[in-house]
């Protein structure tokens, strides 16, 4: 690896004080532009005004791309001058690097098949969409979408307006479904060259095409090549579309072009926009938030996906800072899905999931394979971790309880096939079907629960019995369906603020994709239920004749969402993962009453908000009667032992608030609203030192029977969130270590080791368990007096390190995932080549410290704390590090 010298560039600028502020980019895994910066000018500073400013402080730029909405443009720097250089031009009021949004991860995709028709419809079963379309025949006609994506195979017959066997883009053709849209990028765009527009939107990757599938193809009545596995649609059939193209067929997208496009759907007219872009956190302030809340307020929607990391538990949700306003949406499986399956014996056919490992391929063996189950002593099911049972089991496929708590898949796959079995076929434990990493092209599948225990009972009753595997996949309804998706990600924000918002349809979707791609594709992810509500919103708009504006319409949908219970436990699943529940399109429309807000954030136990006021609003014709009522959620805890990192899998804790009314029934008049004072007292069993997320919804049922009820999801934390951990101390981070210029990370050889910074370089690796407002990286006079950590002399104090590939150290920070896609630990490495910045204040030049030998501390910011220091944070005082001098 060679050491990016970026950040080193920093110019000397004379300490000004400046103009505007410079928001130097977000701590973490946020990757920039070089060079490219977003600049927002001053309400009272025109266009024209803040050119000639840049040019008498002799700027040398180019611009990217002059903003409508949003006040300013983008701008590509000269080196030389830098983000914090602009700052301080008149007329500046804020300058942000050009970061890069990632396209979000799918999970697995299956080809599109026969015997989807269940599939397709139920899904709409689900939302009470199938009802809505039959009863008031709203298929979203007037309404249009701006989809901010891979752009769209706008020729698929599935975009063909009524009548026409092919879809079209033209602006003004009449007959098009896809009437708007640009290519901001082109086909080469990779998010960090230079992008080659041009008005052709077609998609060369397959994910807009999707997305614009849930959201609005009609793929009912479709013969010839373009036949999908069963007849389907969208949400929103006939809604107008837009295709925004911000993603090249690889890589990337830059914040400029993202802003661009939603500028562009804004002056199109799109009622409804479509968003969701890479990690990160709202704690500052970014571009897109800015314009976002603008194009909120002008009445548009904005609708994102949560996030896929379920398994990695609390405080991962997706916040993609596009602001409080937006919809945040989880994923709830479809109640069926479409699986191979075999029989053994009778009719009954068990669908199974085959491992990553198999190529998710159909296992396909003899019959003469029959079938072994492992028990232990007590004749329970065994995880199969003792190779000692595994007797008898040559030419056999094994059946084994998966549970991956003292042994993996893997290492039970090399015990079956040393004792000779042909196969492998785990029971998911406590239920659905597990994604299976095994032993690679050795046959291994998981089955539902249900499955394995009828398995045991045929087998008890005759252990000669025959295994048919079918080579086709079928329908099924699954044991998980109807329910959270384990890959939909648990909030809260690090603010505490509840999110997700809601939940949508996003496990198993059966959608379009490019005709290149074979023109139909089942997928999973947040990125499927995201569509789903942007398509929901087109509905309702329709439904209301454009008079909603926005924020209402996801207050409507939050309000009378279903509430959806764990299927395990049977208790309501926690809001941190259903947000207010699974949308429920019929009952926002037919609802005639609201509550706002339509979320309540209590914080935590120090800052605890025991009196909230909420408004619940009568827009029927006649006067109701509400009961209010209180149903409490489950409570998540990720810290059972002390841990410092969070457990993926949070413990399911029945302690809940109370909840008392002020009112407890009240009367409201037509068109008249009502407030009513809720007191919550925290839970009581909970273990304060154990951060327990607890949640739940307060309802307002009006008496007259055909009325909806509706209702507001609340959380909170009990404990004090400043003691949450953040840093995994678990694993012994943070750490300082030596990299050598390939990017070896090794053990530091000796304390008084010298470090020459040029072949080799002290690091700092840290890993957040949860967020922090502020991750700083303190560089202390190595003799500084050292009692107790936090006894350091602030006299000593140098500067904050400037990173060489990380930047300042200083500012917020988003929590790491456990692992990465590849099954490696997520951490950062600080590499640190001797500057400093003295203050933090991007302006001042940085400084190259002499050699000698210096004391390293990193310090987080306790959330919600006023981050004085030390007081406010975790502060680790990694010891001391020796530079040698710099050889020029
Ligand atoms: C399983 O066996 C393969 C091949 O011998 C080996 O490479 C792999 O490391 C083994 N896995 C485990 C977990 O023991
Ligand atoms: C549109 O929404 C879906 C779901 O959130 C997402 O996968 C897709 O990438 C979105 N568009 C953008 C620009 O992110």
């Amino acid at each position: 690896m060679k050491l990016t010298t970026l950040l080193a560039a920093v110019a000397a600028v004379a300490p000004l004080v400046a103009a505007g502020t410079f928001h130097e980019v977000p701590r973490g895994k946020i990757s920039f532009v070089p060079n490219a910066y977003i600049v927002e000018y001053e309400q009272s500073t025109s266009r024209t005004v803040a050119h000639n400013n840049f040019r008498t402080h002799r700027i040398q730029y180019n611009v990217r791309k002059e903003f409508d909405v949003f006040h300013g443009a983008a701008l590509t720097i000269k080196s030389g001058h830098e983000g914090d250089a602009l700052a301080n031009i008149p007329g500046v009021k804020n300058v942000w690097r050009v970061t890069v949004n990632k396209i979000p991860q799918l999970t697995a995709a299956v080809k599109g098949k026969k015997g989807q028709d269940v599939l397709a419809a139920s899904l709409h079963q689900m939302t009470g969409m199938d009802v809505v379309r039959k009863r008031y025949k709203l298929t979203g006609k007037g309404i249009k979408i701006g989809i901010i994506d891979s752009g769209i195979d706008y020729k698929h017959p599935a975009f063909a307006a009524k009548g026409a066997s092919e879809g079209c883009f033209a602006r003004y053709g009449k007959n098009c479904r896809v009437k708007y849209g640009w290519d901001f990028v082109g086909d080469k765009y990779d998010g960090y060259n230079t992008p080659t527009p041009d008005a052709d939107p077609m998609d060369c990757r397959g994910h807009g095409t999707h997305v614009a599938g849930i959201i609005g193809a009609d793929a009912l009545d479709i013969k010839g090549k373009y036949k999908p596995p069963q007849p389907f649609v969208g949400v929103a059939p006939e809604v107008t579309i837009g295709a925004y193209r911000i993603f090249g067929c690889k890589g990337d997208s830059g914040t400029d072009v993202v802003m661009a496009a939603m500028e562009m759907a804004f002056n199109d007219g799109m009622d409804v926009i479509n968003i969701s872009l890479g990690g990160g956190s709202s704690y500052k302030y970014n571009p897109q938030a800015v314009l976002a809340e603008k194009l909120i307020a002008h009445g548009m929607s904005v609708v994102a996906a949560g996030g896929n990391d379920g398994g990695d538990g609390p405080w991962m949700v997706m916040d993609i800072g596009l602001s409080d306003k937006t919809s945040s949406v989880a994923s709830f499986d479809n109640t069926y899905g479409l699986y191979f399956s075999f029989s053994y014996g009778g009719k009954m056919a068990y669908p199974y999931m085959p491992a990553e490992t198999y190529g998710y391929k159909p296992l396909s063996l003899p019959s003469s394979a029959t079938l072994v189950p492992i028990f232990e002593k007590d004749g329970s099911l065994s995880d199969g971790c003792d190779p000692s049972r595994y007797k008898g089991v040559e030419k056999k496929v094994v059946l084994v309880l998966g549970d991956y708590s003292r042994c993996t898949a893997e290492e039970r796959g090399n015990v079956s096939i040393s004792a000779g079995a042909v196969a492998m076929v785990f029971q998911t434990t406590p239920i659905g079907m597990e994604f299976l990493i095994g032993v690679p092209e050795f046959p291994m599948a998981s089955i539902e629960n249900w499955a394995g225990d009828e398995l045991i009972k045929t087998y008890k009753k005759n252990s000669k019995t025959k295994i048919d595997w079918n080579k086709k996949e079928s329908n099924f309804r699954v044991e998980a369906g109807g329910a959270p998706s384990d890959f939909s990600s648990f909030g809260l924000d690090g603010e505490l603020r509840s999110k997700p918002d809601l939940s949508a349809p996003g496990g198993n979707i059966l959608s379009t994709v490019p005709r290149s791609m074979g023109g139909y594709m089942l997928q999973s992810g947040t990125s499927m239920s995201a569509p789903y509500v942007a398509g929901a919103h087109a509905i309702y708009m329709q439904a209301k004749k454009k008079t909603m504006r926005g924020d209402f319409v996801r207050q409507a949908f939050k309000n009378t969402a279903t509430i959806s219970s764990n299927l395990l436990s049977r208790t309501k699943a926690s809001v941190a993962k259903q947000g207010a529940g699974l949308i429920n399109v019929l009952s926002a429309i037919e609802a005639t009453s609201s509550i706002s807000p339509d979320h309540i954030d209590l914080l935590d136990s120090k800052h605890l908000r025991r009196k909230v006021q909420i408004t619940i609003k009568n827009s029927g014709k006649h006067t109701e009667t509400y009961r209010l009522s209180h149903i409490p959620a489950d409570a998540l805890n990720a810290y059972p032992t002390g841990n410092s990192f969070p457990i993926g899998d949070p413990l399911i804790e029945k302690d809940y608030a109370s909840v008392s009314f002020s009112h407890s029934k009240i009367k409201i008049r037509p068109g008249q609203s009502t407030k009513v004072t809720l007191s919550f007292t925290e839970p009581k069993k909970g273990k304060s030192n154990q951060f327990p997320i607890y949640s739940g919804f307060v309802v307002a049922t009006p008496l007259s029977k055909k009325s909806i009820a509706v209702h507001v999801p609340y959380t909170g934390v009990k404990g004090d969130i400043a003691k949450v951990p953040i840093m995994d101390k678990d694993l012994g981070f943070p750490g300082l270590v030596l990299v050598d210029n390939e990017g070896n990370l090794k053990e530091i050889p000796s304390k008084d080791y010298v470090f020459d910074l040029t072949n080799e370089f002290p690091a700092v690796m840290d890993r957040l368990g949860s967020h922090t407002p502020d991750l700083t990286f303190r560089i202390y006079k190595a003799n500084s007096a050292q009692t107790k950590n936090t006894k350091l002399s602030e006299g000593d104090f140098i500067g904050y390190m400037l990173s060489e590939n990380m930047g300042p150290g200083f500012g917020w920070a988003g929590r790491h995932k456990n692992k990465d896609m590849n099954g490696n630990l997520v951490y950062d490495v600080w590499i640190w080549g001797g500057k400093v910045l003295p203050k933090r204040d991007p302006t001042l030049k940085p400084a190259q410290l002499s050699s000698g030998t210096y004391r390293v501390v990193v310090a987080s910011q306790r959330k919600l704390s006023k981050g004085i220091y030390p007081r406010d944070f975790e502060v680790y005082d990694l010891g001391t590090t020796t530079l040698g001098s710099l050889s020029k």
